[in-house]
């Protein structure tokens, strides 16, 4: 029998009143089926339960449900933005990486900037580096380079990364981020003495994403069409004025506006119109020359100083759009460093081969095993073609039958021309530290390159910080470790965080003995 409503319904269907095609304005179910009622739900009658049966409200709250995914484990509070590198030399006798073989060819970008430590909408004002990841569409695949704004790191072996982004985040017992667990890790690691000195200066709390420089931090191989290789950094240098926030002006900014870095991309890049640029600065090194400094070359916490190895300005980075959709672009990108294309390799770095493997791997976790198969990570200007298959939400098609290679059916072959570089080694497998530690030195030259108030600001902010660490031992110790740094920049430090300066001296002399004695038996052992 029909119901009143339906013969209402027939009768306007019959005299052409409406139409059963759903219109494009038409709110749809996941399967494409009109939605009748989004405002109630269906009910057992006025006083009854809810029914079971409303697919619709059961699929909406399901989908609400699973908006998440999980978190980036760090760097999650970040903002992405478009644009294109600009190459201004030819470097092909150099590189076979196709962004780099013509003078004035152009690729396009997609960069995500971020922060490291806290989570996925805290406060963007907060002492941390900043990330700078590059994500280049090239028509030989995807090549990511995920640097960050200082130009050295914490450690030097990957294999202290989990330890040292525990005692950075807070507390698993009180969820309270406690500048006493980060003291207490790093007076094990005097290798941490460079980044902590750029960290609590005020480099640690830019002023805008665009407003400061960025830099792959490790060494990369170039790889010429022979196979012959030479050790290569990027750097890059922004066209926009440097700005940082003082430690008060970021309090009183974060009291106005917790998230102004990404406001900043979003009014001057995506309302105004505004680009932001940045120059590429190359420096070059021969493998020979790997063991003429006084430093490691491929010690992640520690620079090239530019006096020894000169950098040259060999392109541009322009960003001039921001992405349509946050979660589908930027939450959803995927940086890593083993995305790498014909041209350019990984150094031996401990923390760049660390890298290689953690990166893809927790966004096999994060975004599932088509992570690269997202529109904002699948590459542009190349196409996949391999047989690696199915896996959850994989959504390409394939009407191949041959999934497998060799195949006499299929032409799909690798090409020799592509093989990674080979490199001659020897010697022992071995569990030892650099023997060129060199713990302290640029630390010292990076606090003397700041002013006199960037000085006595980079001292209140790790001293201050320091003071509220219980232990006396460990005051004393990351206190000598600025001290061998600089003489100035320990003894305020120790001063602030009242700390023994007589201790500290001691204390200080001891770990250059340490250093000088490790590094000759690790000399010897090599
Ligand atoms: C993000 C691990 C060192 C820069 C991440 C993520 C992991 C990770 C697991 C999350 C990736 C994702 O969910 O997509 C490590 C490990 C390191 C290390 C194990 C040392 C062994 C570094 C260093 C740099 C760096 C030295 C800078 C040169 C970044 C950046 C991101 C990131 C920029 C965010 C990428 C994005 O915007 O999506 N790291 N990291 N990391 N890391 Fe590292």
């Amino acid at each position: 029998m029909k119901t009143a409503f339906s013969k209402v319904l027939l009768a306007c269907v019959t005299a052409g009143m409406l139409s059963l095609s759903v219109q494009a304005d038409t709110l749809t179910r996941q399967n494409g089926a009109p939605v009748g009622d989004n405002q109630n739900s269906q009910t057992a009658g006025p006083w009854g339960p809810v029914l079971l049966q409303d697919s619709h409200l059961i699929e909406k709250l399901a989908s609400f449900d699973r908006e998440r995914i999980p978190e980036r484990v760090v760097h999650a509070r970040g903002t992405g933005v478009y644009g294109y590198y600009e190459n201004y030399e030819d470097l092909s006798d150099e590189t076979m990486a196709a962004p780099f073989q013509k003078e004035g060819k152009k690729t396009d970008v997609f960069v995500r900037f971020s922060a490291v430590i806290h989570g996925h909408q805290s406060p963007e004002t907060l002492r941390d580096p900043r990330g700078f990841a590059v994500k280049f569409y090239t028509e030989q695949g995807n090549w990511d380079l995920v640097g960050n704004n200082f130009p050295v790191f914490f450690i030097r072996d990957a294999i202290k990364f989990p330890d040292m982004v525990h005692a950075f985040k807070p507390s698993p017992v009180t969820n309270v981020q406690m500048g006493s667990r980060i003291f207490d890790f790093f007076s094990h690691v005097p290798e941490g003495t460079h980044a902590l000195t750029m960290l609590f200066s005020d480099y640690g709390t830019p002023a805008s994403y665009l407003n400061m420089n960025g830099s792959g931090v490790h060494a990369f191989k170039f790889v010429d069409e022979s196979g012959d290789y030479k050790y290569v950094k990027f750097t890059w240098k922004a066209n926009q004025p440097v700005k940082n926030f003082t430690a008060e002006q970021a309090m009183k900014v974060q009291g106005e506006d917790f998230q102004p870095h990404t406001s900043d991309i979003y009014t001057r890049i995506g309302e105004k119109g505004e680009t932001a640029s940045w120059d590429l600065y190359l420096q070059e090194m021969e493998p020979e020359q790997l063991d003429d400094y006084d430093f490691n070359p491929l010690d992640t916490t520690k620079i090239w100083p530019e006096s020894l190895v000169p950098a040259r300005k060999i392109g541009r980075l322009v960003l001039n759009r921001v992405p349509d959709n946050f979660f589908e672009e930027t939450e959803q990108a995927a940086f890593a460093p083993s995305n790498l294309i014909p041209g350019i390799e990984p150094s031996e770095d401990r923390m760049l081969q660390g890298r290689l493997f953690s990166y893809a791997d927790t966004q096999r976790y994060r975004l599932g095993v088509n992570a690269y198969r997202i529109p904002v990570n699948s590459p542009k200007n190349a196409t996949i073609d391999n047989h690696e298959q199915h896996g959850q939400l994989r959504t390409t098609h394939s009407t191949r039958d041959v999934n497998y290679q060799p195949s006499r059916r299929v032409d799909l072959n690798e090409d020799p021309a592509y093989r990674y570089s080979s490199k001659p080694l020897a010697g022992m497998t071995q569990q030892i530290p650099f023997y060129k530690e060199q713990n302290f030195k640029q630390a010292g030259d990076f606090y003397r390159s700041l002013s006199k108030e960037g000085r006595q600001h980079l001292i209140e902010n790790m001293g201050g910080t320091l003071a509220g660490t219980p232990e006396e031992e460990i005051r004393v110790i990351i206190s000598a470790y600025m001290y061998n740094a600089d003489k100035e920049y320990g003894t305020g430090v120790a001063k602030r965080a009242n700390a023994s300066l007589s201790k500290v001296k001691a204390k200080a002399k001891e770990l250059m003995d340490t250093q000088t004695e490790r590094a000759k038996h690790a000399k010897q052992v090599a």
